[in-house]
């Protein structure tokens, strides 16, 4: 009976602590998406950076919205300087349309500093 309870606990907090944490499909620091064509410009570079905050999860989502013509053919969200554990993901649109969000997530107790260039027509 004991041991059925102490289960049920250990249930409901991987339940609790799942669904408050948003946790990528990917861990890999540094994010690339498509290739750079021939034609193909830099549509818009971003600089993200946050400072470390002990015990804490710090994440951002980064936009990008072309016009109608927009083509994105290229994402690129590089890791500058050392690593800091954090961890990039596509949360909306991408290669092939004119939008693109990146969502940003840091390690916990740490910081994170990138640069996101989009390249296309
Ligand atoms: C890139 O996007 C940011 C915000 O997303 C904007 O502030 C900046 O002006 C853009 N830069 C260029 C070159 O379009
Ligand atoms: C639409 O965006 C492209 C870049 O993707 C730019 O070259 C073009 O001038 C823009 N067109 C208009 C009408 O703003
Ligand atoms: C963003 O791009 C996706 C395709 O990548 C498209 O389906 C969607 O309509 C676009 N959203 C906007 C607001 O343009």
């Amino acid at each position: 009976m004991k041991i059925v309870l102490v289960c049920a606990v250990l249930a409901v907090l991987a339940t609790v602590s799942t669904s408050s944490i948003v946790k990528s499909p990917t861990s890999r620091a540094s994010l690339y998406y498509g290739y750079v064509g021939p034609g193909d410009r830099l549509l818009n570079r971003t600089y993200v950076q946050k400072a470390a905050i002990p015990n804490t999860i710090q994440s951002q989502d980064v936009a990008y919205r072309g016009n109608f013509t927009t083509k994105i053919t290229a994402i690129q969200v590089v890791e500058i300087g050392y690593t800091q554990w954090a961890t990039p993901w596509l949360i909306a649109g991408g290669i092939g349309g004119n939008n693109v969000t990146i969502r940003v997530q840091s390690a916990r107790g740490y910081g994170y500093y990138y640069v996101i260039d989009i390249w296309g027509r």
